[in-house]
């Protein structure tokens, strides 16, 4: 009984996981990144989050909203933590928030991020990270993510980074769109396919242009804005904006681990001295 349990969950992971990889037709190139924040006792590096907020700000927003992220939480520990006054000339600073008569008033930074809609405009970024990782991530069924860290973020990274010239099968491209070799959703020319219609390169066409290049930002640490540091930046702000309580988790599983540990040792022991009196006896009949 448990053997044919067992034989039929793997073959409905094997299946789900064919399903998945069907889904997508192409294979993808992705680079697995340390982030700070990875780990047990990993630490979202406040620094970098208030690189990566800045690489946002000036870069990305354009184009992206943030709309499900209150301005207020920049200010939150183990996030960007900005000083309060900083946070309230930030949301000042951002697109007037439209009233229903027509009006517009200031940004607070009791209010979200703005969203963004329109002609070119990308999705809303609040839980990319998320959305990206595990079963629609990298690659397929979240057991990277789990073994090797490998989840939303190093997706994000990935997209930003794997921005390439039109390989040799479609040298024309796609009118409107880029070659992204980490992109796995986009199309994908019918000269880039074998017989099966099965995509021959990496990745595909997607609608974004390549947002960063080096030097697009100053940075106010001094951190050379390389392209490969504003990815990381901005994959790392972004996978805060999507798990801004990921150290409280951390730290609430830590303490539950230690305490289950503690509860199992006391009842192995309660549990052995409970019986000792039986167990210690040959029983006879
Ligand atoms: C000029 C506008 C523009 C800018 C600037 C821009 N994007 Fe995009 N982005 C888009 C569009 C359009 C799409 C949708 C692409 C598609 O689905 O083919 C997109 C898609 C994405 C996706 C989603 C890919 C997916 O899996 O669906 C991510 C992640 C992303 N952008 C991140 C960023 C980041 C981070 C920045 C800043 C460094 C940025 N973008 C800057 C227009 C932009």
């Amino acid at each position: 009984m448990m053997r044919k349990i067992a034989l039929s969950a793997t073959s409905a992971l094997v299946l789900a996981s064919g399903a998945a990889m069907a889904a997508t037709g192409a294979h993808v190139e992705f680079t697995d990144k340390a982030f700070a924040h990875e780990g047990p006792f990993g630490k979202f590096d406040q620094m970098q989050l208030q690189r990566g907020l800045q690489v946002f700000t000036e870069i990305c927003s354009s184009c992206h909203g943030l709309k499900y992220v209150p301005i207020r939480t920049l200010a939150d520990p183990n996030g960007p933590q900005l000083p309060a006054d900083q946070v309230r000339a930030y949301a000042a600073g951002l697109d007037a928030v439209p009233l229903a008569d027509g009006e517009e008033r200031a940004r607070e930074w009791t209010d979200h991020f703005p969203s963004r809609a329109g002609d070119g405009m990308g999705p809303d970024l609040s839980l990319m990270a998320k959305a990206r990782a595990g079963f629609h991530g990298p690659y397929g069924t979240g057991m990277s993510q789990l073994f090797n860290g490998m989840g939303g973020p190093e997706y994000i990274y990935s997209i930003l980074t794997h921005f390439e010239d039109n390989p040799a099968c479609a040298p024309e491209g796609i009118d409107g769109y880029y070659y992204n070799s980490a992109f796995p959703n986009g199309g994908v020319p019918d000269s880039c396919k074998d017989e099966h219609g099965i995509s021959t390169v990496p990745g595909s066409w997607i609608a974004m242009a390549p947002p960063l290049m080096d030097d697009m930002v100053t940075y106010a640490d001094g951190t050379p804005a390389t392209l490969d540091q504003l990815a990381e930046d901005a994959a790392s702000f972004l996978y805060w904006a999507a798990e801004p309580k990921l150290m409280a988790r951390k730290q609430a599983g830590f303490i539950a681990v230690t305490f289950l540990v503690v509860l199992s040792a006391l009842l192995f022991l309660t549990n052995k001295k409970l019986w000792a009196g039986v167990k210690g006896k040959k029983v006879t009949i």
